[in-house]
């Protein structure tokens, strides 16, 4: 078959139009009935640093309370969870986010249990994942509730198709491979210990990378037309790459996700959409 260039998802521009609508949303509410969020970051972890930043500053713009707590590395497990405790009381909080990883020596399944399940904006809590898993009224996770935005972006049914996620984390790969599975996708989940990945990935109608190992996925792995999501963000020599080998993949998929610019914008967004949707205020299709 011809090869041809693949479309781009581009995940920028998607987030940004989202935003807009979820700005336009909240303008309108009074100023005491705003949504609030509450991150909390315990330690130093560069990455995570950055990562709360950009939650703020995404809150801040679309006029979202944001509540931050910068506790030190050496807050103890019950000063966080006395933390959480006050925050799942406080009116003004209506999404609680706990960065993690958490510094060692704290117990992360106890402190997301803490949370209380209608103020779990990430879709972690047990109560929650349970309700993804039963088709339940649950909060989805905030990357595969943008994955699915941008897969639902393209026009095309996913109903049927062959859908390969690869890796197998509680944050992406069991959550996509639940919401994949909802829209009747037929499901393949690969990770460290699968025989012969590179023939499980070929017959993916769409694949979902998400292994945290740069370049991973490479073209000859791609069906012709695939629709193929990388979630990696992966530092290599001071740039980003993702799982994906992007110039091999996009000769065979339909439409591809960048890195910069594809799934971690959508990630936010989804999080201002997740606050929102906890605050009890409705979305308009589309937004
Ligand atoms: N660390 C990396 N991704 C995430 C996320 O989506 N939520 C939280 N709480 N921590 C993270």
């Amino acid at each position: 078959m011809d090869t041809v260039q693949a479309k781009i998802l581009d995940g920028k521009k998607a987030a940004s139009v989202i935003k807009e609508g979820l700005k336009a949303r909240i303008s309108k509410l009074p100023e005491g009935g705003r949504p609030g969020l509450a991150v909390v970051l315990v330690g130093e972890d560069p990455a995570s640093k950055v990562y709360v930043g950009q939650k703020e500053k995404a809150s801040v713009e679309v006029g979202i309370n944001s509540f931050v707590h910068k506790l030190p590395a050496g807050t103890t497990q019950p000063e966080l969870l006395a933390l959480i405790e006050d925050l799942n009381c406080d009116p003004r909080v209506h999404g609680i986010l706990v960065q993690l990883p958490l510094p060692e020596g704290f117990d992360a399944d106890a402190v997301i249990s803490a949370i209380h399940p209608e103020k779990d904006v990430d879709g972690f809590h047990a109560v929650n994942v349970g309700r993804l898993w039963t088709g339940g009224r649950a909060v989805e996770p905030c990357t595969p509730k943008g994955i699915m935005a941008l897969l639902d972006s393209t026009g095309i049914e996913l109903k049927g198709l062959n859908a390969v996620v690869i890796g197998r984390s509680n944050i992406v790969g069991k959550p996509i491979s639940a919401m994949l599975l909802s829209r009747h996708c037929t499901l393949t989940i690969c990770h460290s210990r699968t025989k012969d990945l590179p023939s499980a990935v070929r017959g993916g109608d769409i694949v979902v990378a998400a292994v945290g190992r740069p370049n991973f996925v490479t073209g000859d792995m791609i069906k012709q037309g695939a629709i193929v999501i990388d979630v990696g963000i992966n530092r290599v020599g001071g740039k980003l790459a993702g799982d994906v080998e992007f110039e091999s993949a996009s000769q065979k998929a339909s439409w591809i996700t960048p890195v910069p610019g594809g799934v971690g914008p959508m990630t936010i967004v989804m999080l201002m959409k997740n606050t929102l949707e906890l605050a009890g205020i409705k979305q308009t299709p589309g937004t």
